[in-house]
């Protein structure tokens, strides 16, 4: 018997038998050459190319494998200024989830979430700086608090100052917003 219909003999190098496929998106009598065809991976698995599409190749299917597990991830990043919630591991699987967490008067921007995908870490946060009182950057000013007697602002905080000595002189004015540990100091004389 000779094998001469290309078709039979990709038969045998493309077959739909692959123990971490579910399903094909069709069904085929024949397969061709360079011929795609969707598929699913078994629960727990993904396509490897991220496409699930598998193209019929003279070595075989492309990608290979079709399916793989999905990979873990080492040490989760460290933030600036902040730390994750619970205790820290040397490696996580995938879609683990890590929740970070800010010092007290810092604000977090964004979720405090980042997420294991494949080997990548997800997720983008930031902790931003409270406003710290000076009282000798004060006293050159000739300034002092309006009201409250606080020592710190958090982020976007609105800071209210008065004279301590004088008028008020310059550009800056009395009210200020904390910007993540900035906040520009209004001048009396
Ligand atoms: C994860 O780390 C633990 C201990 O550090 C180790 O025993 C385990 O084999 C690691 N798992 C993987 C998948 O690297
Ligand atoms: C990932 O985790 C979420 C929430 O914990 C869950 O709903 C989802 O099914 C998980 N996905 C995979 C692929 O395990
Ligand atoms: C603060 O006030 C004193 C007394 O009025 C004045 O001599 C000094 O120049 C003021 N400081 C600034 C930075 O204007």
């Amino acid at each position: 018997m000779q094998y001469t219909n290309l078709s039979f003999i990709l038969e045998a190098i493309c077959n739909k038998y692959d123990p971490l496929v579910t399903s094909w998106r069709k069904y085929w009598t024949q397969v061709k050459l360079r011929e795609t065809i969707g598929y699913t991976c078994r629960r727990g698995y993904k396509g490897t190319d991220g496409t699930n599409v598998a193209t019929c190749t003279r070595d075989g299917w492309s990608p290979n494998p079709l399916c793989q597990e999905p990979l873990g991830c080492e040490t989760a990043p460290l933030l600036a200024d902040g730390d994750l919630k619970y205790t820290k591991k040397s490696n996580y699987s995938n879609n683990e989830t890590v929740e970070y967490m800010c010092p007290s008067f810092y604000t977090m921007e964004g979720e405090p979430y980042r997420t294991c995908i494949n080997g990548e870490w997800t997720g983008h946060m930031r902790c931003l700086k409270p406003c710290v009182v000076n009282e000798d950057d004060f006293r050159q000013h000739n300034i002092t608090l309006k009201s409250s007697d606080n020592k710190y602002f958090t982020h976007d905080e609105i800071i209210e100052f008065r004279c301590a000595r004088g008028i008020p002189v310059g550009a800056v004015a009395m009210r200020q917003r904390c910007n993540g540990g900035v906040v520009l100091l209004p001048t009396c004389q």
